[in-house]
């Protein structure tokens, strides 16, 4: 399903009137975040940027080891000031990590010309993709991977709906996904 659901009460809707400055892709583990923006950014000419690189940059290391050495909550810490920063760019796509937007006002205080983009998948999918993937994700690196996957998403989905906008990405590929998120910024 793609859904072009309004922004519930509160929450700076990109409207006609408000041109597209920037695009934040928010959503869980595996939903396609960094392949689908930089698709998105290099259609639009933009910068892509990935809230994770940005904190590995910052702290000279990797998520892994930030989990490992410093701990979850430094890595909030961090995340929350990189995201901070990186909000008042333009022409940029960003991609949140997965947590971002669990926190106070994420989504509701974001700044005018924003649009958020949530890209849904299931825990199953998100798995499967970050099987696959070569990033380490710390927080799914348990025996009980696809059951943590499925309380962390449903922890999370009331927040990821607070985006702008929501699409399904199973079954579709990053290219189509561009395709629907360009169209909003362009027109
Ligand atoms: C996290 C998601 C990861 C990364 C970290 C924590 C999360 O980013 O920020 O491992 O809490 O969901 P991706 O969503 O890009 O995998």
């Amino acid at each position: 399903m793609e859904s072009g659901e309004a922004a519930p009460d509160g929450i700076p809707a990109v409207g006609a009137s408000t041109p597209v400055r920037r695009v934040l892709l928010v959503g869980f583990m595996g939903s396609g975040k960094t392949t689908v923006g930089r698709i998105l950014a290099k259609r639009l000419g933009w910068a892509f940027v990935d809230f994770d690189e940005r904190i590995e940059d910052r702290l000279g290391i990797s998520v892994e080891r930030i989990f490992l050495e410093r701990g979850e909550d430094e890595f909030r810490r961090v995340e929350a000031d990189v995201g901070r920063e990186l909000l008042e760019s333009e022409d940029v796509v960003l991609a949140s990590g997965g947590g971002w937007p669990v926190g106070p006002g994420r989504l509701e205080d974001l700044p005018a010309g924003t649009l958020s983009v949530w890209l849904r998948v299931s825990a199953e999918e998100a798995l499967r993709r970050v099987d696959r993937a070569d990033a380490v994700r710390p927080l799914l690196e348990r025996p009980d991977a696809l059951a943590e996957a499925r309380r962390l998403l449903e922890e999370r989905e009331p927040y990821y709906r607070r985006a702008g906008l929501a699409l399904d990405t199973e079954g579709r590929p990053a290219e189509a996904l561009a395709d629907s998120i360009e169209e909003r910024v362009t027109s």
